[in-house]
């Protein structure tokens, strides 16, 4: 491949992106009782587009005051107070030259009462992850399973929250369909045992990520951008295939681009890594079967892998590296020898330490 793609610009729909770069979504479990990110925590996005990335994905923001939270001290974008916060941050990564998307989540199992205001926990099925909950040190409780008023209930909030991105003037809005999060849940055998329409088949299983993608994507204006996140892994049960083969997973990926989406972007693990016992990567298999432009993401960390993780993707997203690296954008296009970062190091992102 010509080694100058990584530091070329793409055309995503209406956007034209001055290179292939991106900031992966990060949680950092900064907000107060207002549901609002520490004010360095915002700026950390500003300084990111500042130094050349293209996309600024934001920390996942929580869809609802009911069920949507899995960790303490995440954000909403529901109320005018919460919007009033992000919209001089948007403006600023705008600013820039740099594209700025909200994530935004529903937890569903992967989560405990106590942190939910209505002390409440749903998912697809009323069964619990296999491992304990790292951060309460207990089990996961049981989940209600979801009602068709709690199915509803949920995609409204995906749309209020979505209105919010609007509304604070983000470029595009993503729904997180990946990590074994509320909608993961329901993509996944493993976690989706229903007997009605959003279980059994492979298209059932489809129907809810369905329903929000349709439902969402009617609030969002047309030269805006939605992205729909994926992976073959959980946060919890971190073992387990979500998809378990091949051909389960391309049939999602088929039905996600018959939507009106304008990126998947797929999270794995190590973007080399070969998937489903096949001699392919997951950009590799995704490709097979989409069209759609594709961002992948997982160890991404110098400009060898970047180079390399583009043969089969559109634009690479990094998570450890640009927490970590205020320059690591410029450290890549100098081809400087860069460290791969472990987890533990990301934990930095969570406590009280302001990030250069
Ligand atoms: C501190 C931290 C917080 C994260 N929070 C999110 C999140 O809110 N949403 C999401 O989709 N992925 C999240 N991730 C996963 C990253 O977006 C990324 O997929 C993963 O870290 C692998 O990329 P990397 O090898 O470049 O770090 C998070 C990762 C880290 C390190």
């Amino acid at each position: 491949m010509n080694e100058n793609v990584l530091f070329s610009s793409f055309q995503l729909k209406h956007y034209t992106l001055r290179n292939r770069i991106g900031v992966a979504p990060m949680t950092r479990m900064s907000s107060q009782h207002d549901s609002i990110p520490r004010q360095d925590v915002l700026d950390f996005l500003v300084r990111r587009a500042k130094k050349e990335a293209a996309i600024v994905y934001t920390e996942a923001i929580v869809t609802d005051y009911e069920s949507a939270q899995g960790y303490p001290g995440q954000a909403r974008m529901l109320t005018q107070r919460q919007i009033d916060a992000w919209g001089p941050v948007v403006r600023a990564i705008q600013k820039e030259g740099a594209v700025a998307i909200m994530q935004m989540f529903h937890c569903g199992r992967v989560s405990w009462p106590e942190i939910n205001p209505a002390k409440r926990i749903i998912s697809a099925s009323p069964f619990t992850p296999k491992q304990k909950n790292p951060l309460a040190g207990s089990p996961y409780p049981i989940p209600d399973e979801m009602s068709s008023f709690d199915v509803e209930h949920v995609i409204q909030g995906f749309v209020e929250t979505a209105k919010g991105a609007i509304a604070a003037g983000f470029d595009g809005v993503e729904i997180h369909g990946a990590h074994g999060y509320l909608i993961s849940q329901f993509l996944s055998p493993y976690s989706n045992q229903r007997t009605d329409g959003y279980g059994g088949s492979t298209e059932n299983r489809y129907h809810f990520a369905h329903e929000i993608i349709q439902a969402v994507s009617k609030v969002i204006p047309e030269e805006r951008l939605l992205t729909f996140r994926i992976s073959d892994w959980g946060v919890v049960d971190r073992e387990v295939s979500l998809f378990g083969k091949k051909a389960e997973y391309q049939e999602i990926i088929r039905l996600l681009s018959k939507e009106p989406i304008d990126a998947i972007s797929l999270s794995t693990y190590d973007y080399s890594r070969k998937a489903f016992g096949t001699d392919r990567n997951m950009a590799q298999v995704t490709r097979e079967v989409t069209d759609l432009p594709l961002m992948i993401c997982g160890k991404i960390y110098d400009r060898n892998s970047a180079e390399d993780a583009l043969k089969d993707a559109d634009i690479v997203l990094s998570a450890k590296s640009l927490l970590l690296n205020p320059n690591w954008v410029a450290e890549v296009r100098e081809r400087k020898a860069l460290p791969i970062h472990k987890s533990d190091e990301a934990n930095v992102a969570y406590t009280e330490t302001s990030l250069p």
